[in-house]
């Protein structure tokens, strides 16, 4: 089901066109249906319905507050890698037992806080780690519940910058390594192993990887005659952000998933983000300049790669559709840019599209999941305005920033 569409050939939000948006908002704004959230958490949630997993929100792919607080209404836990985003999770009024922390760079600080606030799995990803929480353990006399991170020297078959289950990448215990660390967490009195973790990369649109994963953690329970509480498959599952791309069957990786985990007794937790808000949002902007050069258009857009990176970060491609679609086209060789300083700053090129001119608006597709988490001051340019329509309503769900805040900081 898509809440954010073209209808009658007007770009719409839920019930509202986003032609009375930009009346309304100041652009560039990102624009969040809630029903299409709602629509996917409860999708995820059915599909896995045999195993009945803790569904732990990734907060680093979307931490608004309303939205975190609307997922924790459904029942989602988070997967959380700073104290900030531990303190946000929290603030939402979601339960530190439906927390888990995960990160290969916990301070001492974020290790206190996880424990104060008592989550309820810390991932661990290193030996130093370990000793670390063991040492403050001690210190405090409790007993800890913590994870690991297994790396299975898969990788996810997506983009290299978000691939994180090769064995060259910095992230989890690499199969020998994790097998030591899970003897000598056994001998610590404050420690109490209860999960293993893993998380092979993003956007990944085929099951096999996912397989396999399932087959190194069956091989590892074997070896280790460990029968871990919570076995916490992370997140990574794909969308589609094109035609060319389908989105993971999520079918058939439930069906994988149910048939691993018969005959254990251990609790399922995935890690999702981009499948839960990733097409749940798009980018409201206007065109500022349309200019000719050479033998191109650029359509100079005021939403730029500090609002959104991913373009220029991954050559992500976000879809750009038109606030109103016309019949007739505008050809040639465009170029959808934004205004920063910087060659990268582009979203697009397209031989064609519906006829635009300056002062028109177009939204940028799907991005709901790292668009505004990743977004940055960059050029000293104000992070921008979040709105969230519920059927006909619509309301502001952060605001911009305001010019005063941006210069005396
Ligand atoms: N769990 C762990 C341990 C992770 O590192 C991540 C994402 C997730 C869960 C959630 O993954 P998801 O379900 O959203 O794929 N900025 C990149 C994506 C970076 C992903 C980082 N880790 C992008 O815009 O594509």
């Amino acid at each position: 089901m898509n809440y954010i569409k073209l209808r009658k050939n007007n770009l719409c939000v839920e019930n509202i066109s986003a032609q009375k948006l930009v009346k309304k908002y100041r652009t560039p704004f990102y624009c969040y249906s809630l029903s299409q959230l709602k629509n996917n958490y409860h999708t995820f949630n059915s599909t896995f319905r045999t195993v009945k997993p803790i569904i732990c929100f990734s907060v680093k792919s979307n931490a608004n507050l309303t939205l975190l607080r609307e997922l924790k209404k459904m029942g989602s836990g988070a997967d959380v890698v700073s104290i900030g985003e531990l303190l946000k999770a929290t603030k939402a009024g979601i339960s530190a037992k439906k927390i888990v922390f995960s990160g290969i760079g916990k301070t001492e600080e974020e290790i206190r806080m996880a424990i104060k606030k008592r989550v309820l799995l810390i991932n661990v990803e290193s030996e130093n780690e370990v000793n670390l929480i063991n040492k403050i353990s001690k210190k405090i006399s409790r007993k800890i519940s913590i994870g690991i991170r297994l790396n299975p020297n898969i990788t996810g078959k997506t983009h290299q910058k978000i691939s994180t289950g090769g064995k060259g990448e910095k992230f989890g215990l690499v199969y020998n390594d994790f097998i030591n660390v899970c003897k000598k967490i056994r001998k610590m009195r404050n420690l109490k192993l209860e999960g293993l973790s893993v998380h092979i990369g993003s956007q990944i649109t085929n099951v096999k990887p996912f397989k396999k994963v399932l087959s190194v953690i069956n091989k590892i329970i074997n070896k280790t005659k460990i029968n871990f509480k919570f076995i916490d498959l992370g997140g990574g599952m794909g969308i589609s952000y094109s035609k060319k791309e389908k989105q993971l069957n999520l079918k058939q990786y439930a069906q994988l998933v149910n048939k691993f985990i018969k005959n254990k007794n251990s609790k399922i937790i995935f890690e999702p983000g981009r499948f839960i808000i990733g097409n749940a949002a798009i980018l409201i902007t206007k065109i500022i300049y349309i200019k000719k050069s050479n033998n191109k258009n650029f359509i100079v857009l005021d939403a730029g790669m500090n609002n959104l990176m991913r373009s220029a970060l991954y050559n992500a491609h976000h879809q750009i559709v038109p606030l109103k679609k016309t019949n007739k086209l505008f050809k040639g060789n465009l170029e959808f840019v934004g205004p920063v300083c910087e060659s990268s700053d582009k979203f697009s090129n397209q031989k064609s599209f519906s006829q635009i001119k300056e002062g028109d608006y177009v939204g940028l597709a799907n991005v709901g999941a790292y668009g505004m988490s990743l977004s940055s001051n960059y050029n000293t340019r104000p992070t921008i305005a979040e709105i969230m329509v519920n059927g006909s309503k619509h309301r502001v769900i952060r605001k911009r920033q305001s010019l005063e805040n941006l210069v005396n900081n």
